[in-house]
């Protein structure tokens, strides 16, 4: 929809083709314009956190709104999930979809420039939901897209999704301070409940004692994609409920996924049909570059200068599978 850009729905048959909607969300609009934590969204200008909300560019510092404890997240207060969208549908022989362009004003939520962002969801016959980024900027600014669907592959409001088995490409990760901005380090996830290089279930190690993990209260964190040559599209994640056999992979042009296992549903969010949203009920794979990279030199560039094309792309493939 053209609020927040949102997928308010993806619908996918089982095994044995019962089709459920495995994407967390509400019924009607209402529910999204109440305590939504970003269901289906388009986050941005800036997704996932800056600390203290500043940075600095070009020798000028920038002021945002701190509306995550000491931190800016996902935008700021008004974020691109909370404004309307321009759509155009379109369809061809082998998909179809819907361009979405929001045009964030110079200045908005704290961050320089005018920028022109083009989202484009795209669902094709090999049963792919592609989601193209475009943008352009009248002045530098930090600019760092995702798509922050809750996915529940047991079909949404039926129970956790810890019993998910998921594979992350990924050998390191950027570990948190107790406010989940990165310390800057990129540490090996060898050895630690960090390494889904092989597929393990979710909940196999989520509430061992690891700092990293009470900190997050659980996965919230940044992985660094393993992967040859940039801007191509690369595995980053396949996740699969053995219950359904719904499988979800996800492929990337971008340097880091998120994933965060729903560790804030706390059961107060009512989502459809009345389902309550219980603790780890659904899980974000968010395709992105580094929280807070503005405030780090050392992870890949996050800024767009005036001229530059920003592009990406992510893949969400779904498919089924007997195990
Ligand atoms: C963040 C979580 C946050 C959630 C919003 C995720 O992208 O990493 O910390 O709580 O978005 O609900």
């Amino acid at each position: 929809m053209t609020y927040g850009a949102i997928v308010t729905s993806i619908r996918t048959p089982d095994a044995s083709g019962q089709v459920a909607d495995i994407a967390l969300g509400f019924d009607s609009l209402p529910g999204y314009l109440g305590a939504s934590p970003y269901f289906g969204a388009i986050v941005g200008r800036y997704a996932n956190r800056i600390a203290a909300g500043r940075f600095t560019l070009d020798g000028v510092e920038y002021h945002l709104a701190q509306n995550n404890g000491p931190n800016s997240l996902h935008g700021g207060v008004r974020g691109f999930d909370k404004v309307l969208w321009s759509a155009e549908p379109f369809e061809n022989d082998s998909a179809m979809g819907v361009k979405l362009r929001y045009e964030s004003a110079d200045g908005e939520e704290g961050y320089p420039g005018a920028l022109t962002v083009q989202v484009t969801y795209t669902l094709n016959e090999a049963n792919e939901l592609i989601v193209e980024y475009e943008a352009s900027t009248t002045k530098a600014t930090p600019l760092n897209l995702s798509q922050h669907t809750y996915w529940n592959l047991h079909g949404e409001g039926r129970g956790d999704i810890l019993d998910h088995v998921l594979q992350l490409n990924a050998s390191a990760f950027t570990p948190v301070d107790s406010t989940l901005i990165p310390t800057g380090k990129i540490a090996p996830v060898a050895g630690t409940p960090f390494d889904f290089r092989q597929s393990a279930a979710v909940g196999a190690r989520i509430d061992g004692p690891d700092e990293q993990l009470r900190f997050g209260r659980g996965y919230d964190h940044n992985w660094v994609l393993d992967r040859q040559g940039q801007g191509t599209l690369a595995l980053a994640a396949r996740l699969q409920d053995p219950q359904s056999g719904r499988v979800l992979e996800v492929r990337t042009t971008e340097p880091g996924i998120q994933f965060y296992s729903g560790n804030f549903l706390d059961g107060t969010i009512k989502g459809k049909g009345g389902h309550v949203y219980a603790h780890r009920t659904g899980l974000c794979l968010e395709t992105q570059h580094f929280p807070d990279s503005p405030n780090h030199s050392n992870f890949p560039s996050t800024i767009l200068r005036p001229g530059a094309r920003y592009q990406s792309r992510t893949v969400f493939a779904f498919s089924t599978r007997r195990s």
